[in-house]
């Protein structure tokens, strides 16, 4: 790459708003693994490939309403004060999450198809659970009714600095015990030492991760460690029309070979795979 060096072309990647988020570490990852395939590429081909790719798994997903999640944050202390310090089961308390939900694609989505439908018949399948992680989260833990989730340890791992930055903070307004923490999904050593839990969600990550092909699937699956694994994957396509094949064929024949048993949600815009991990 002549012109210039990694950490440059790392700034250069990083101007689009909607990468601004992501660590240094992982677009030098980008660079690197696309100078291995191509040594003699100059720095505007890379340049070219890498934005894509980070766009495409990434940052297609983002909105411009981030910055006022932390404003609804603080209206949500306001009420939290005003209730002698606590956190409640309230309309305003809910209405406050539904706005923070909106800021993200995926969860505003959700809201649209029945969030608290969802997770009751999540619930209704997986039983009582006392831990949750969340792979690729975005800030889909908002979504965690907050005095139900009062005693659940909850782990959340996202690529994007700010939405773990967020997530941190909230969980403290909420009094949840909460952590949320900067992952690369593709380190599958560091995957396999995340915490053991009883539920583990996997929404909407595994189509932008994909590109690695279904073997790095089948290789997450395996070394998360979750007595549940609970997958989707969208149901319509970018352009909001509904897919001719919603399921994900190749996703069942892997689990069943891999001898774990699965159930299905179907909802508005998401397939919902609940395995069981044996
Ligand atoms: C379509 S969004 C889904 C967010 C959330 N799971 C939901 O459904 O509301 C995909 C998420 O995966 C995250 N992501 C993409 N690549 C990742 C990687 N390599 N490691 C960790 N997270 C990643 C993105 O930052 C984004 O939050």
């Amino acid at each position: 790459m002549n012109g210039i060096n990694v950490n440059e072309l790392t700034v250069k990647i990083k101007q689009k708003r909607t990468l601004r988020s992501l660590p240094d570490f992982f677009v030098r990852k980008e660079i690197a693994e696309y100078l291995g395939k191509h040594p003699d590429a100059g720095w505007r081909e890379v340049f070219k490939f890498v934005r894509r790719k980070l766009h495409e798994s990434y940052g297609a997903f983002q909105t411009r309403r981030k910055k006022k999640r932390y404003l609804y944050l603080e209206e949500l202390e306001i009420v939290k004060e005003e209730n002698g310090d606590k956190i409640t089961r309230d309309g305003v308390v809910e209405e406050i999450r539904e706005r923070i939900l909106r800021t993200s694609v995926s969860s505003r989505e959700r809201l649209e198809a029945d969030y608290k439908n969802l997770y009751s018949q999540i619930r209704s399948v997986v039983g009582k659970f006392h831990s949750i992680m969340d792979l690729g989260s975005g800030i889909n833990p908002v979504s965690f009714e907050p005095v139900e989730f009062r005693d659940v340890k909850i782990y959340s791992y996202d690529i994007d600095k700010n939405d773990t930055a967020f997530l941190n903070d909230y969980f403290k307004v909420m009094d949840l015990d909460g952590e949320a923490r900067v992952l690369d999904i593709h380190d599958l050593d560091r995957v396999g030492k995340l915490p053991q839990v009883d539920v583990c969600l996997l929404f909407k990550v595994i189509d932008p991760l994909e590109r690695r092909g279904h073997e790095f699937s089948e290789m997450l699956i395996e070394r998360i460690r979750a007595k549940y694994i609970i997958v989707s994957f969208a149901t319509k396509t970018i352009t909001r029309r509904a897919m001719n094949h919603p399921q994900r064929g190749w996703f069942e024949r892997m689990v069943t070979r891999l001898g774990m048993k699965f159930k299905t949600i179907r909802t508005k815009n998401e397939i919902y795979y609940l395995v069981k991990k044996t």
